[in-house]
């Protein structure tokens, strides 16, 4: 019979490294956490519509990468209904905020969320069918002050101070430009970006025939994503094209420069990208990227957000505008591990406290038992079996801890415990109520 393996683009996380996401994820926790932000689990699945209506029916998320299925009527009364694995979770959250009259609270709400989201893209390194995003989103009724550049500037300066914490390099201090580089645009409000469009248009009109194939239909269906086109030949004509930045009224162009003013005081570095449009529909205003060259190969968009200032009225709420963004976290852990290899540092210990070896199974019980007192006193232990030869009960102890513990009949009567530490050769006898302190040493 042939075997079962994971789906294309799927993958188990096993340990030592799903250690790893959870020191990452206990970081993200304690710094949102300082940050005022409240967790939010929202479904996996969600009703089509709310993709189809709130990231927008022409982008590729929802026109070619949904998991979609007709969900079964169980009853005659019942209808079928269209369902769909979240291929992200921003409209997940302001569907939530609107189902629980979120905004009647009159205060700014702050949800953080950590979850699996699913596409359909081709897999290579970085990306894949499931995958995890770290996300954050900011939003509430104009009154509540969601609306202001300082939660533009508030969250990018969190997301700066987070992968500082996480010993991710900003570029302009790392060695051979390993390190994060955020890029900024502004995308313009829902007035503004109709009139770039159709100077969009207007310019390619000339030029779409000299382009690659996509960016001819690109230009036909949605212009804005010419702007994202890798094809080398085709940079030059796309450098050309009218700048959004010229196209901003004067509140937006207002809102962009406080958000700019709020960075520059904060010391958090940022370049200008007037190409940065993003592929989901609903994004106004402040548009941004953290890309990081370590371990991401041509996948090195760490993290992705912006503004949404109409995404609450789309999906038939009220007026709430907003600023988000999700951290690809399988990218962020692919960084990590290609920074910790480059300086040859390891990122986990994932070694025990100790493991101890019982000298013959008379010793089981208590070897156990002292496992059992040792772990109640908060270190790690694994124990060994009164079968093993001496040689085994070593050898394994050194590949799974720090320490060995020998627990012979002598050890038992005496109450000192023989105890040798891997890292440096020394055997010390070790009475038992000394026995912590000395493993944590
Ligand atoms: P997004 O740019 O589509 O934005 O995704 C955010 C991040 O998720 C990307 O920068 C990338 O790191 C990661 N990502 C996306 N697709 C994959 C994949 N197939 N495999 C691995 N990682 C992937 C959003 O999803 C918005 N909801 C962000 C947002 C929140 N905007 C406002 N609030």
């Amino acid at each position: 019979m042939s075997t079962l393996k994971a789906v294309r683009g799927t993958r188990d996380l096993l340990p030592p490294e799903t250690a790893l996401w959870n020191r990452v994820e206990a970081t993200v926790r304690a710094v949102f956490a300082r940050y005022a932000f409240g967790e939010i689990r929202t479904p996996i699945f969600e009703d089509t519509q709310l993709f189809v209506r709130g990231v927008g029916e022409e982008t590729d998320v929802v026109s070619k990468e949904m998991y979609t299925w007709e969900d079964r009527a169980r009853a005659a009364s019942e209808k079928a209904q269209s369902l769909t694995l979240r291929p992200e979770n921003t409209a997940g959250v302001v569907r939530s905020y609107i189902e629980h009259k979120l905004g009647d609270t009159g205060m700014l709400q702050k949800l953080f969320y950590i979850g699996p989201q699913f596409r359909r893209e081709r897999p290579q390194r970085g990306r894949y069918r499931q995958f995890w995003q770290i996300g954050a989103e900011v939003l509430g009724p104009q009154s509540s002050g969601a609306e202001s550049p300082l939660r533009d500037a508030e969250v990018l300066e969190m997301l700066a101070t987070l992968l500082d914490e996480l010993g991710i390099p900003r570029a302009a201090e790392a060695n051979g430009n390993t390190g994060w580089k955020l890029s900024l645009n502004s995308v313009g409000s829902a007035t503004d970006r109709p009139r770039y469009i159709n100077a969009l248009k207007a310019a390619l009109e000339p030029v779409k025939s000299t382009l690659c194939e996509d960016c001819q239909r690109r230009s036909e269906t949605n212009p804005l994503r010419v702007l994202d086109c890798k094809v080398p030949e085709d940079q030059p004509i796309i450098d050309n094209l009218p700048k959004i930045a010229d196209f901003l009224d004067e509140a937006s162009t207002a809102h962009f420069m406080q958000v700019r003013a709020a960075l520059d005081a904060c010391d958090v570095p940022y370049v200008i990208d007037p190409r940065l449009v993003r592929g989901l529909d609903y994004y106004t205003r402040t548009t941004f990227e953290f890309t990081a060259a370590s371990g991401l190969g041509t996948q090195n968009a760490l993290l992705g957000g912006g503004r949404y200032d109409g995404l609450s009225e789309m999906l038939g709420g009220p007026k709430a505008p907003g600023i988000g963004f999700a951290i690809g976290e399988d990218r962020l852990i692919l960084t990590l591990q290609a920074l910790a290899e480059a300086a040859s540092k390891p990122l986990i210990s994932d070694k025990l406290d100790a493991f101890i070896a019982p000298m013959g199974i008379d010793q089981n019980a208590a070897a156990l038992m002292l496992a059992k007192e040792l772990r109640a006193e908060g270190l790690s232990v694994e124990v060994g079996d009164g079968s093993f030869r001496l040689k085994k009960s070593f050898e394994l102890a050194d590949k799974l801890a720090r320490q060995i513990i020998i627990l012979g009949e002598d050890e038992l009567s005496t109450g000192f415990m023989t105890v040798k530490t891997f890292a440096n050769g020394d055997q010390l006898k070790v009475a038992r109520a000394d026995l912590a302190a000395k493993l944590r040493g």
